[in-house]
């Protein structure tokens, strides 16, 4: 099964533009508890890496373009965020890397927890050794 989970959302426009709308567990398949959006990356600049113990979350990028590396801890796969109109859905114990920032990337996350930095795990040896438990 892939890593790689696309929600292609529903584009509500018409001829002067498009319009998406996001509702929790409609479109996004959980209650939302928080939001925040990564813009301005510096170039050649890399973020993420770490998993999350519960944290499910959905990426989107609403301009621009940046590309999603997902590993389980067996395989990785790879994937180019460019389009507003879909959400990659990131499941728990998934570690990610973001990088190949476009200059104008602006990228919002939307996830189902407040910020708690004990779901991180930050060391990928850590889990790596979780994962095969
Ligand atoms: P960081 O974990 O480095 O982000 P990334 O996953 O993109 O590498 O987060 C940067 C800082 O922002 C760090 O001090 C934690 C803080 N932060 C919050 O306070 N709330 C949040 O929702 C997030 C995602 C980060």
């Amino acid at each position: 099964m892939s890593l790689i989970k696309i929600i292609n959302f529903k584009n509500l426009g018409d001829e002067r533009g498009s319009l998406v709308a996001l509702e929790a567990n409609r479109q996004i398949p959980f209650e939302i508890k928080r939001v925040y959006y990564i813009y301005g990356t510096a170039l050649g600049v890399a973020r993420g890496f770490h998993a999350h113990k519960e944290l499910k979350q959905v990426a989107i990028a609403l301009s621009g373009s940046c590309r999603f590396m997902l590993d389980d801890g067996r395989h990785q796969e790879e994937v180019v965020l460019d389009n507003p109109a879909e959400g990659l859905l990131i499941e728990s114990f998934l570690w990610r890397e973001m990088y190949d920032f476009s200059e104008d990337c602006v990228l919002m996350v939307l996830a189902d927890q407040f910020y708690d930095e004990h779901d991180y795990i930050r060391n990928y040896d850590k889990f790596i050794a979780i994962t095969k438990c």
